[in-house]
């Protein structure tokens, strides 16, 4: 039976104090988007970009968090163990540069199309319906491939994936929730049945759901309380949920 393990605290402290391998690291981290503005479209409900303070940063501070919390994720890490790192566009090099410096090997970007974005009130740019998904390996062994990746069909292989934003009976109250479709697809490709995998940046636990299902156990840590409850009543119907305490 798959083990889900659900731990309320900081990431930095947790990954700092962790002594468990991982098989895999997905994470969709805080990705510095948040700003004030609240859209209102006629006949519609309010959409506010206002995330709440842990999705507020300056680029220098966005940057120096983000090089922390991987450098803390490569020694828990197995070596060659896939890790992948949902970001905007605008961060895709700086976190390539960020990562390959301190050892992993850059192997691809994805992208995540949304078919249901906010729109664009003003007209005056872009809908933003597009994330980045990055791709890398703790190290690489040239002469084999010796990281897990499950190759399906060329069709199902593009780097590429669409789907709506979270609606419905799927959606919680976190407001940056990812479709568990998303999840599943690179928990299906990324690591086999019985791998641990990672999200050290869980919200309402999108990742342990999909992986669940999917026969992997997790390792989850939230730091916002109120996320965490939502998290735990999310995973209620699950039998291997524990939480867990890290000693002092
Ligand atoms: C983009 S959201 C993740 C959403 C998640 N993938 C889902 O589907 O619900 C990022 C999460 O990281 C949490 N977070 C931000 N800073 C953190 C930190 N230092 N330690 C742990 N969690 C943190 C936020 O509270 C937020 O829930």
């Amino acid at each position: 039976m798959p083990k889900h393990y659900l731990i309320l605290g900081d990431a930095l402290n947790v990954l700092s104090k962790l002594k468990t391998k991982v098989d895999a690291v997905i994470v969709d981290p805080p990705y510095n988007t948040a700003n004030k503005n609240t859209k209102v479209l006629k006949g519609r409900k309010a959409r506010s970009s206002d995330f709440g303070k842990w999705d507020y940063f300056t680029r220098d501070e966005y940057l120096n968090f983000t090089a922390e919390w991987i450098r803390l994720t490569k020694p828990i890490l197995n070596e060659n163990g896939n890790l992948l790192i949902f970001s905007k566009l605008e961060y895709i090099s700086d976190i390539k540069r960020i990562y390959e410096k301190l050892g992993f090997k850059h192997h691809g970007t994805m992208i995540w199309h949304k078919t249901n974005p906010a729109p664009q009130i003003r007209k005056n740019g872009f809908l933003s319906s597009c994330e980045a998904i990055l791709w890398a390996t703790n190290g690489f062994d040239n002469k084999k491939i010796s990281y897990t990746f499950n190759f399906s069909k060329q069709n199902e292989m593009h780097n590429f994936i669409q789907t709506p934003i979270c609606m419905g009976h799927e959606r919680t109250a976190h407001p940056t929730q990812k479709p568990k479709k998303v999840l599943s697809h690179l928990i299906k490709i990324f690591t086999n049945e019985k791998d641990l995998i990672l999200d050290c940046f869980a919200g309402s636990g999108t990742l342990a759901e999909a992986a669940d299902e999917l026969k992997r156990s997790s390792i989850n840590i939230e730091n916002d309380p109120d996320y965490f409850k939502i998290m735990k009543e999310r995973l209620k119907k699950i039998k291997g949920v524990r939480n867990l305490k890290l000693k002092k």
